[in-house]
Formats: C-alpha cells, sequence, structure tokens
C-alpha cells in the first residue's frame, strides 16, 4: 500500500549509511524507502520513484559476488543517484571503468567542483573554493563513459563526481549523507528537488492525515486491539489508530509485576482521561511471578515472560469478541530489508508481541512501520502525547526480570525498583536523562560485607547501567560525572534497604550488552 505521492527509493548495497541516507531525505519532507538491490524492475515500475539512489557498500565492482543492480533502471527514465559504490556501479553499467585506486581515500577529502548546476547548484566553484566532503573508498572512476562528464575533482579521485549530458544520471564518490561532507545537504537537495523535482510535502502532519484515511479505509466497522506497554512507539501507535477509529479500539495493558514504580500509570492516566481511549488493565502479578519462581536462566525468564504475554493478552481479547485487527508499534528499521553481507545470530530472543498474530489469527496494522525513532517522537508530539511520555527511554519489554540477576523475588524487585526510581531521579535533576539513551539499577544478588554505623553489613550490590547508543546495536558506557554517580551511590546505599555497595558498569557493546540478561 504506497499512500505517498512521491517517493525516493534507494537501493542498498550494504554500506553502513544506508539508513543514514534515508533519514537525510525524509528531513527535507520527501518520503523514501529501502530496499535490497536485487529489488526486481517490475516492482520499481509499479513504485513509479520520483528518484533513485544507489548506495554504497563494502565491495568492489569487479569482485566475483559483488551486488548489482538489474542496469534495466539505467533506460526507465528515473533520475539516479549513484553514491561511492552506487556510483561506481553506474558508471561501470553506462560503459565506464572503474579501477583500484592507488591512493585509497578515507575521510575528509577537499572538493572541487566543476560545474556549478545540477547537483552542485548554488555552489562556488573554480580552485580556491574547496569543499569538504567524506570518503571511504578504494576503487575509483578511470574512464568516463560516453555522454558523462566530470563534474567535481579530489585528490585522488579525478572523477569524484559525473553526469550524465542528457540522462537524468549523476554520481558522487564522496558520501553526501554523513555530516562530515559540509555540502551534504546541498548535494542532496538539489537531486531530490532539482533533479528528481519533488515537493517537501511529507510532513507529520500530512502523515497523520494518510495514514488516518487508509486505516479507516482497511478497519471498516470492525474491531482493532493493541497491546499497550507504557513505551513510545505503542502510545503512539495507540493515539493514531484510536484518531482513525476511536471507539473500535480497545488497547490491553499487561501488569506482569515487573514494571517501574509508577512506569505505566501516568500514560494510562493520559488515555483514559484525555483521549477517552478504552484501556482494559490486567494486573497478572502474581500469574508471572508464580511463573518465575526458581528460574534462574535469563533466556528461560524472557521465554516465560513472553509466553505469560501472550496467554494473558489472548485471555482478554477473547472477552472482547470478534476481533480482526492486532495495531502494533513496529518501527522502520525492523522492517528494512537491509543487505547485511554478515550472518547474524540472535544474542537474545527479545520479547515482543511477534507472536501474536499468528496465535490469534489477527491481521496487522502497523502504522510505524515507515518511521524512524525520531520520526515516531514528532508525530506524538504532533498528536498531543505529553513530552514525557515521548522522550521515555527505552524500556525492554521483559521489565526488571532481566535486571535482576538469578531469582525474580518480590523482596529483589523491591529493591531494584528503589534503587531505579533514585538513578532515573538524580539523572532528571541534573539534566542527564535525556542526554543518554539508558540509565537504570541492575540488581546482583551477591552479597558483599560493609560497615555501616559500627556494624557489619552483609548485603546486595546495585549496578548503575547508563548507554549512549543511536539504535541500540552498538553502545557505550555514558560519561555521566562523578559527582552525579556519587550523589546516585549514596542516595541507593542510605535509601535502599538491602544495598551496601553501588557500582558503575564501564562495558561497551560490544562486546557486552545493554541490559545484563
Ligand atoms: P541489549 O541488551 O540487547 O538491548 O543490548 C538492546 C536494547 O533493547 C532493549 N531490550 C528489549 N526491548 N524487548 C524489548 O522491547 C526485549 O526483550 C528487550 N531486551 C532488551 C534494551 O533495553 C536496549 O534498549
Amino acid at each position: 500500500m504506497n499512500i505517498h505521492n512521491e517517493t525516493i527509493l534507494i537501493l542498498d548495497f550494504g554500506s553502513q549509511t544506508t539508513q543514514l541516507i534515508a533519514r537525510r531525505i525524509r528531513e527535507q519532507k520527501v518520503y523514501c524507502e529501502i530496499h535490497p538491490f536485487s529489488l526486481a524492475i517490475e516492482k520499481i515500475r509499479e513504485m513509479a520513484p520520483a528518484g533513485i539512489v544507489l548506495s554504497g557498500g563494502p565491495f568492489s565492482v569487479y569482485d566475483s559476488d559483488a551486488p548489482h543492480s538489474n542496469p534495466k533502471i539505467l533506460d526507465l527514465d528515473i533520475p539516479i543517484l549513484g553514491i561511492c559504490y552506487g556510483a561506481q556501479l553506474l558508471i561501470l553499467q553506462c560503459g565506464g571503468q572503474v579501477e583500484k585506486a592507488e591512493n585509497r581515500e578515507f575521510g575528509k577529502a577537499e572538493l572541487q567542483v566543476l560545474r556549478t548546476d545540477g547537483l552542485f547548484a548554488g555552489l562556488e566553484t573554480g580552485e580556491v573554493h574547496h569543499h569538504q566532503v567524506w570518503m571511504s573508498h578504494g576503487d575509483r572512476v578511470e574512464v568516463v563513459p560516453e555522454g558523462f562528464e566530470t563534474t567535481a575533482i579530489s585528490a585522488h579521485s579525478p572523477h569524484a563526481a559525473l553526469r550524465h549530458d542528457k540522462k537524468p544520471l549523476v554520481a558522487v564518490q564522496f558520501h553526501p549523507e554523513v555530516v562530515h561532507t559540509l555540502i551534504g545537504t546541498d548535494v542532496l537537495r538539489n537531486f531530490i528537488f532539482g533533479i528528481c523535482d519533488c515537493s517537501p510535502d511529507w510532513t507529520m502532519h500530512s502523515f497523520i492525515e494518510t495514514t488516518v484515511k487508509a486505516i479507516k479505509q482497511l478497519v471498516g466497522d470492525q474491531k482493532v486491539i493493541c497491546a499497550l506497554s507504557g513505551g513510545v512507539d505503542s502510545s503512539v501507535t495507540a493515539a493514531i489508530v484510536h484518531r482513525a477509529i476511536g471507539d473500535q479500539l480497545t488497547c490491553i495493558y499487561v501488569n506482569n509485576g515487573l514494571m517501574r514504580t509508577g512506569e505505566s500509570e501516568a500514560i494510562l492516566r493520559f488515555f483514559r482521561q484525555t483521549s477517552k481511549l478504552n484501556v482494559i488493565d490486567v494486573n497478572a502479578s502474581d500469574f508471572f511471578l508464580s511463573e518465575l519462581k526458581g528460574i534462574l536462566e535469563p533466556e528461560i525468564k524472557r521465554k516465560k515472560i513472553g509466553l505469560g504475554f501472550i496467554k494473558i493478552f489472548e485471555d482478554e481479547a477473547k472477552k472482547l469478541g470478534e476481533v480482526a485487527f492486532l495495531a502494533q508499534g513496529t518501527l522502520y528499521p525492523d522492517v528494512i530489508e537491509s543487505v547485511s553481507f554478515r550472518g547474524e545470530a540472535p544474542i537474545k530472543s527479545h520479547h515482543n508481541v511477534g507472536g501474536l498474530p499468528e496465535v490469534m489469527k489477527l491481521e496487522l496494522i502497523e502504522p510505524l512501520r515507515e518511521l524512524f525513532k525520531d520520526e515516531v517522537r514528532k508525530l506524538g508530539l504532533e498528536l498531543g502525547l505529553p513530552e514525557e511520555a515521548i522522550y521515555r527511554q527505552p524500556f525492554p519489554g521483559p521489565g526488571l526480570g532481566i535486571r535482576i540477576m538469578g531469582e525474580i523475588t518480590r523482596d529483589r524487585l523491591e529493591i531494584v525498583r528503589q534503587a531505579d526510581v533514585i538513578v532515573l531521579d538524580e539523572m532528571k535533576k541534573h539534566g542527564w536523562y535525556r542526554k543518554v539513551w539508558q540509565s537504570f539499577a541492575v540488581l546482583l544478588p551477591i552479597q558483599t560485607v560493609g560497615v555501616m554505623g559500627d556494624g557489619r553489613t552483609y548485603e546486595y550490590v546495585i549496578a548503575i547501567r547508563c548507554v549512549d547508543s543511536r539504535d541500540a546495536m552498538t553502545a557505550d558506557w555514558s560519561r555521566v560525572p562523578y559527582d552525579i554517580l556519587g550523589i546516585i551511590s549514596t542516595r541507593i546505599i542510605n535509601e535502599v534497604r538491602g544495598v551496601n555497595r553501588v557500582v558503575y558498569d564501564i562495558s561497551s557493546k560490544p562486546p557486552s550488552t545493554i541490559e545484563w540478561e
């Protein structure tokens, strides 16, 4: 279902920065989608994109297993921009030659623009004007194909940018999508507005209008359910589906007893009172705690919590009678069939509502499946959700269950809850809550010796974990000032019964992960 007027198609050749290209284009209020380089030509025709971007990639065009897109796309009369590997492939397929460069270029380079129209419209030209760009290539274009001319050069790329005289084909050796390419935004704007003739009309406002219309049409007068977790994605999903179909939507909130203090109350109150959304609030703490009794192994904990959730949710949904759809907050990074040339083994079985649609034979509605996280936040604000719900740090589906090492008991839950409140409270107070990706407490149920007053203590350890990340795939420990860590530590040891030691986790991901289990 393509509900957008103008789309830029990005064909992915496996570059680390492919998603970045998409974000930069969307920042210009033009919709775009990422597909594998092998997308069938019929599909491309059907999609009728306003332009195509060929991404970079880790290969040399002459490698025996190098990915090649169908050269017929060059005859579709759709503007094409090749970036790095994409540029080399475009030139090769048009009859030019690419070779291993003697001097590979990695990092910053100086670009001299030869023509200030097309991709470089509005930019300074000539020898005195050098533009900082970011390069990352071993190969380079050596022979320019017929019909093409060179539009920019750099010290080690005699053809750092090229264009066709008559066809809308352009190629750049550098990466316009990365911030170190200072003219990157100009180049992308020139491509999407100048060459592809797009209009900047893909805004959150227009997104809401088209999405609401599409949901209404799909759902008709049937019923929809949605699992509300208190997190950003499910809240925004519920809000937009509710905007479309009102009372036909019922949300189910399963309290598994592993939530933080006050975690979900605020968002539930908002939905009930301000938007008059139907929310069924199920307290299943006892069920989950008895399921988890005696379980120490992280994967078994995760499985039990996931299966328990499906059971409770299904029981509640049955009470609603005939339901046709399940609304789910899947985001674009989970949908993109990015070309990955490395096999990836699952590290942890993430808990989400993935198993539900099959079990319950429901059709899915995923209104956020085209959006990146920052776009979801913008959408949430536009829909009127409170800021505190929108800028909430991610919280894992299995909740505090995977932040208590070893067995989950009520006492241990109480300890980690109290410590967690203190961490978040102090991070917020000192303006660090929104600076980091996540900040939380982990309970290590090993006891260590301490001294309080005149007496010996023998109590648990709390680990503080604060990380910086863009997308949770990689992360580094946050350099939270010692003074703030000091305050957090003192408060936890003074205020939380059963803890006499606090440590700070200084591991990055990889090789560690963000959560401890
Ligand atoms: P890890 O621990 O794998 O976590 O580095 C990466 C990010 O995912 C969150 N996380 C989860 N989120 N269900 C979720 O919805 C899960 O089962 C789950 N496990 C981890 C984690 O908090 C971090 O942001």
